[in-house]
């Protein structure tokens, strides 16, 4: 595996049926963690603005914020494909501002690509950061920054407009595209039909590759968990009884005891 990974080196990954593993992380050591156990893409999510930062959606999320958490992250990252992922108006509004902002997770984030939402209503903004030079993987399905104009996080079921979505950013030069809240089948189609890796998120084991967001998967938190989810370990409990038993001895008087004392 190349050190670090690249985008050539994921295509490389599709052809010869290698699964893709990437995971979400926001600060330096979780990301350490990941890199060092073999995940290919660390993504900066935007679900930040969720696990991290406590909101209900993802759209209060600032470019600030994510830059400076990209930046925390990418300085313990020597392997895996760094990935900043651009927030809600960030690139909606113009070229020039999506390619300005794109630049800004690279040159100052530490990134190595971005991430957009949306489809074909987008694939104009995906020709013009690519030609930047900027990689950019495309995330269509549900895609959490439009919750209010799909009514909620949905499963989205209307294959022929996911195919043309898949289809068209692929076209328009992204290097890879998550499939997020799609039915498993069409996601295997989209994965079929693409010359580009994707990367699901509930949507089936068909994908070239797959995402969770790194708290979910930890058991960080005790919000809703999607069907999607599997959790691999429940560390928000561990937390939880270290602190208490940590309190207890304070109040007890037993901690700090002679052995983490200076005499
Ligand atoms: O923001 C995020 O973490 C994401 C992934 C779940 C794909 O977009």
């Amino acid at each position: 595996m190349p050190n670090p990974i690249t985008v050539t080196e994921l295509y490389k990954m599709k052809r010869g049926r290698e699964k893709i593993v990437a995971l979400t992380a926001y600060d330096y050591p979780f990301a350490k963690i990941l890199d060092e156990s073999g995940v290919h893409i660390v993504l900066v999510g935007d679900s930040l603005g969720m696990v991290v930062q406590g909101g209900t959606s993802t759209l209060p999320v600032t470019m600030d914020e994510m830059i400076y958490h990209t930046r925390i992250t990418a300085r313990a990252v020597q392997n895996a494909l760094v990935i900043g992922d651009m927030p809600f108006l960030s690139y909606q509004t113009s070229a020039e501002d999506a390619i300005y902002n794109a630049g800004r997770f690279l040159k100052e984030g530490g990134a190595a690509a971005v991430k957009i939402e949306g489809g074909a209503g987008v694939s104009h903004l995906i020709k013009a950061i690519t030609q930047a030079s900027i990689p950019v993987q495309a995330h269509i399905g549900l895609t959490p920054q439009s919750i209010h104009q799909m009514g909620g996080f949905k499963v989205q079921r209307d294959e022929a407009r996911l195919l043309a979505d898949a289809r068209e950013v692929e076209e328009a030069g992204a290097f890879s595209v998550v499939l997020e809240g799609i039915p498993a089948p069409i996601a295997k189609k989209i994965t079929e039909s693409i010359a580009i890796p994707t990367i699901g998120i509930g949507a089936g084991p068909d994908c070239d590759g797959q995402i969770l967001v790194l708290h979910d998967l930890l058991g960080l938190h005790d919000r809703h968990l999607p069907r999607f989810v599997k959790q691999y370990a429940k560390l928000g409990e561990q937390a939880r009884a270290a602190v208490k038993a940590y309190a207890a001895e304070v109040c007890a008087g037993k901690f700090p005891d002679e052995k983490h004392c200076y005499s």
